[in-house]
């Protein structure tokens, strides 16, 4: 059977995944009887030089004919943005059209109610590019594991904070060094915003939460803390203690609904995702009958994007030459566990000064919030010293309010580093 693709965008993945179908139709045909055709290819500016030109006579400016009309029966949408993207694939799908997506953002806003229209229709909506580039992640998550109870899934899913991070721990780099060496080699954009910040890792998160948990979380749900503010001491205070920071995506079951989260955290030096490093992706997955996973790979760039996209493009056009279609379930409504509820170890370090009974304040200042104290390490002497706490799992509201009141104490002089620790209670 004969799959016409209507391709809307023809950029960084656009461009090589036409080129990627064009060479490997043949041997799919062979393996799954579709044949795969780009038939046309939807841009915004038919004029523009382009360094891979489009084939000759699939060009058109008319995104939204393709998706609503008769001339394609499958649409991939790489042009990124969630407008006008929501609008055209929500066209395609009413008019029964699968549809394939690289696109976080639309996902990450309009993935609940894109997903029911695909279900309505009895079509396809695949979107393993989304999260992870290559690493086939979602659809693992979405149908092997779709009976798994799902403890916990972490997350590196940006690829520039993680070449930062990981520059700053090998090298001893300051973040501003990092961060303009990722520019150069083009990992980070001139605007590094969406990458440091943790909002392009908060949009994949909240698509793991969704998938994982069967939940309409957005992007808008997930609290979200970058790497800016980390610096050198930081790491390595943290290597001192036999830990890595990584900016980690984070979603769990919690007592009332659940947690979904991005903000850096120490891992520790034998946790698998410590070893993910420059700008390489992981997905760790806790389920309560499989255990641990570990999904690992290149999580961006236009080769890994295009194989995600192309496994997909494959199995919604053998669904529809079979008039069959995958589907994720019912993404029901979830409370969201407020970042204040949420419980976690953390690591303190505060400067004070050393004389008797300092101690025995600062000690008396976490138990008054129930914050228990799992190890301490005094660093320095006179003016110099340094107190570092390791917690136990606490409500992050009582460590804040441990914080507090550590401010106010007059022998401590300074609050220094402050971050979650991530499995120091296993
Ligand atoms: N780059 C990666 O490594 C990567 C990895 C994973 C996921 N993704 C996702 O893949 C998608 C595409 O990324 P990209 O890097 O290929 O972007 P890109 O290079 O900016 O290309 C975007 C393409 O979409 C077209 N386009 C944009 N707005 C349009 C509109 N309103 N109507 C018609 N065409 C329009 C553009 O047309 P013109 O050519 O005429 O400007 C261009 O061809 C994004 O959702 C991105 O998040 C990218």
């Amino acid at each position: 059977m004969r799959v016409r693709i209507g391709l809307l965008g023809y950029g960084n993945v656009g461009a090589p995944l036409a080129a990627l179908i064009e060479r490997t139709r043949p041997e799919i045909a062979r393996r799954t009887g579709v044949d795969l055709e780009v038939h046309r290819v939807a841009v915004r500016d038919l004029d523009k030089t382009r360094s891979v030109p489009i084939p000759s006579g699939l060009g058109t400016t008319d995104a939204m004919g393709l998706c609503s009309g008769e001339e394609v029966d499958l649409v991939v949408e790489v042009m990124g943005a969630v407008d006008p993207a929501h609008d055209l694939l929500a066209a395609a799908l009413s008019s029964g059209k699968p549809v394939v997506t690289a696109n976080k953002e639309l996902m990450a806003t309009h993935g609940h109610d894109l997903l029911a229209a695909a279900d309505e229709a009895g079509v396809d909506l695949l979107f393993e590019a989304a999260v992870g580039g290559g690493i086939p992640f979602i659809r693992p998550l979405r149908e092997s594991l779709m009976g798994e109870r799902i403890r916990r899934v972490m997350g590196i899913v940006n690829g520039t904070t993680n070449y930062i991070l990981d520059q700053m721990t090998s090298h001893g780099t300051s973040y501003a060094d990092a961060l303009a060496e990722a520019q150069r080699l083009g990992y980070a954009e001139p605007d590094p915003t969406a990458d440091v910040e943790g909002h392009d890792s908060a949009a994949k998160a909240a698509i793991i939460a969704s998938i994982a948990f069967g939940a309409a979380v957005t992007a808008a749900d997930v609290h979200c803390e970058g790497i800016s503010g980390i610096t050198a001491d930081d790491i390595t205070d943290a290597a001192r203690l036999g830990f890595v920071v990584k900016l980690l995506a984070i979603t769990e079951p919690t007592d009332t609904g659940i947690g979904v989260r991005v903000h850096p955290a120490m891992v520790p030096i034998d946790h698998p995702l410590a070893s993910v490093h420059d700008s390489f992706n992981a997905v760790f997955v806790e389920g309560e009958s499989v255990g641990d996973l570990m999904f690992y790979g290149r999580g961006a760039g236009s080769g890994p994007t295009s194989s995600a996209l192309l496994g997909d493009i494959i199995d919604a056009a053998v669904n529809l030459s079979k008039g069959a279609h995958a589907s994720v379930g019912t993404l029901n409504a979830v409370d969201i566990t407020p970042i204040d509820e949420v419980i976690g170890a953390h690591s303190i370090q505060i400067r004070v000064d050393d004389r008797p009974g300092v101690l025995a304040e600062v000690a008396g200042a976490f138990g008054a919030h129930n914050v228990s104290i799992r190890s301490m390490e005094q660093e320095g002497m006179g003016s110099d010293a340094r107190l570092v706490f390791i917690t136990h799992e606490a409500r992050e509201a009582d460590v804040r309010a441990t914080l507090d009141d550590l401010r106010r104490l007059d022998s401590v002089t300074r609050i220094g580093s402050v971050l979650r620790v991530i499995g120091s209670e296993e």
